[in-house]
Order: structure tokens, then C-alpha cells, then sequence
């Protein structure tokens, strides 16, 4: 199971003892999907919120820059009849799901309702599903207006009459500063670089690392070279693209952190916070 804790070194009576995590023996693909996913809520949520929109049970879903597909995974195994595919171009890390998520969360028949295609997400437009998901801003790496605006055309054309859109989207002046957000994980830290943010072009390059207790560090564990879109220029792409009900789900402020409290809602006007995530959400007729 992926949520399960790495590395578990078996003790000869049989009690299970943690190694202790270093740069040299943790796997940077469990400390990313230990730090910035939660599959298994995920997966279910999205489903929630597409039977709400639709009325319909969210059967078949697309993940697209999936990376190692651990919420596609989830989705098949939420319901027997659940399919995805999941859509990234880099095979070594499509490689590392197949063995450390698909191998280990699902079963022979499980897989066989999943496909990953090694392609370009604006390459893809078939099977045709109910929804398609494109997170975790891996969007940005298309920087002009006009390849975003091919890339939700292509998602368009993917989706089942009535399927749904789900992107989402960070900003706030504290996602432009040049800073370091750390914070702990369990058996390691993980660090989040904003690097550079260019407010001509909106590029916005940001890092990965992770520190462990031995003071030992894994640097540039992932690097992203992105534009910072923002929520009124999706939102255009969208209504271009021909997306029906075109609207942004905006993430509440729990009272007491001041952080994201994971309850989203539709709004009309988002909230003047220092940083936030939200989601841009169409309708294909
Ligand atoms: C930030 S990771 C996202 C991983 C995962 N979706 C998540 O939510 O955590 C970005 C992924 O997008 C993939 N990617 C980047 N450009 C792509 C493209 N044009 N088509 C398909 N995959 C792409 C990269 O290979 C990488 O695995």
C-alpha cells in the first residue's frame, strides 16, 4: 500500500522496526506521494462531487500527468466497475507506478480496468470518459495561451456528454515570494522551494526536497519549471473550449491554523488569503 510507511525492515521476531530514512535508501516517489497526495480521499471526493454535478456514479475517469497513477489505482478499486487511465509522458516514473502502486494496490482483474499511456497529454483523446482530472498544477507546464487553450481543448474533446473538469490552481502574493515552506512528515521533512516567480511571464520555477534525521538531504528530488496561471485566465480557456457551467471550487480557511480546511465551494469571489488552492471545474454539454 503506498500510505503504508517506507522502507519497514522486518526484526527476526517478527516485529516490524523502522529503518530510519536517509538521502541514500528513501525512494523519492513514496516521499512525494507521502507529502502532497492523499489517493484514497481523493478518489472519493472527486466521485462525491461528480455524482452532485451529474447525478450519475463516476465510472470512468482520466488522470492526466498521473506520474506514478497511485489516484487512478484508487479509483479502480473504489467501485467493480470503475475504470481510468492514467496519461504521462515520462516512463520511468509510469515504470515505478506500475510496480510499486499497480503491482501492490490492485488485483489481476483491478488491473485490467486501468491503462497508462506513456503519451503527451495533448496527444490524448480517446477512450472517452466521464471526467478527467489534471492536478497537482502540472498544467503549467504549458506556457503560452495557446497550448493551454489546445490542451482543455483536447480534454473537451475526451470527455462523455455531461463528463466534468476538474484543474487545479495555487496563487496568492506568498506563492511568489522566493521561500521554503517546511514541514514534517513523518521520519523525514519535507521542503517546498519557491525558487522564482517572473511576474512578466508568470514563470514560477519551485523544487522538491527532503531532509531526513540524520541531517542528510535529497535536493531537487523534483524540479518544476511552470507558468503561474491564473483563476480568471482558466476559467477564459474553459469557456473558449466550449465548458458548460464553468465555475471555481475555493478552498475554506480553518479559523484556528488560518491554513486550507479541505472543504471546497463554489464561489463567486475568492478570499484575499496569503496563498490558496482551489479548483476550475466545466461541464461538457
Ligand atoms: C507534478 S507531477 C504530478 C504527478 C501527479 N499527477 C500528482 O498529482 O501528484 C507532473 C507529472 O506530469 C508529467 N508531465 C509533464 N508534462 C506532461 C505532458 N505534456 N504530458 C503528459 N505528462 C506530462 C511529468 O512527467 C510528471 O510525472
Amino acid at each position: 500500500m503506498q500510505q503504508s510507511k517506507p522502507n519497514a525492515a522486518k526484526k527476526s521476531k517478527g516485529e516490524v522496526r523502522e529503518k530510519k530514512l536517509t538521502a541514500r535508501n528513501a525512494d523519492k516517489h513514496v516521499l512525494y506521494q507521502l507529502s502532497v497526495q492523499a489517493p484514497e480521499t481523493d478518489s472519493k471526493t472527486y466521485a462525491r462531487w461528480f455524482k452532485r454535478y451529474t447525478g450519475r456514479d463516476l465510472r470512468s475517469m482520466r488522470e492526466d500527468f498521473c506520474g506514478t497513477a497511485v489516484l487512478s489505482c484508487n479509483h479502480v478499486k473504489n467501485h467493480k466497475d470503475n475504470t481510468a487511465v492514467g496519461v504521462d509522458l515520462d516512463r520511468p516514473t509510469l515504470d515505478w507506478g506500475i510496480e510499486n502502486n499497480v503491482k501492490k494496490l490492485l488485483n489481476e482483474e483491478q488491473q485490467q480496468r486501468l491503462q497508462l499511456l506513456e503519451k503527451n497529454v495533448l496527444d490524448v483523446t480517446s477512450p472517452k470518459v466521464d471526467c478527467v482530472l489534471a492536478l497537482n498544477f502540472s498544467y503549467g507546464v504549458f506556457k503560452t495561451r495557446a497550448e493551454l487553450g489546445a490542451y482543455i481543448k483536447t480534454v473537451y474533446k475526451s470527455l462523455k456528454p455531461g463528463g466534468v473538469f476538474y484543474m487545479d490552481a495555487l496563487g496568492g502574493p506568498d506563492v511568489m515570494q522566493e521561500k521554503t515552506d517546511i514541514t514534517e512528515k513523518e521520519g523525514f521533512d519535507y521542503h517546498w522551494e519557491q525558487r522564482s516567480y517572473d511576474p512578466i511571464s508568470h514563470r514560477f520555477v519551485c523544487a522538491i526536497h527532503f531532509e531526513f534525521p540524520d541531517g542528510s538531504m535529497m535536493k531537487n528530488a523534483f524540479v518544476y519549471d511552470w507558468r503561474l496561471w491564473t483563476l480568471a485566465e482558466m476559467r477564459e480557456l474553459f469557456e473558449e473550449a466550449g465548458f458548460d457551467d464553468v465555475h471555481v471550487l475555493w478552498e475554506g480557511t480553518d479559523r484556528k491554523t488560518l491554513e486550507g480546511n479541505g472543504v471546497f465551494r463554489r464561489k463567486e469571489v475568492g478570499d484575499m488569503d496569503e496563498a490558496w488552492i482551489s479548483l476550475v471545474v466545466g461541464r461538457r454539454a
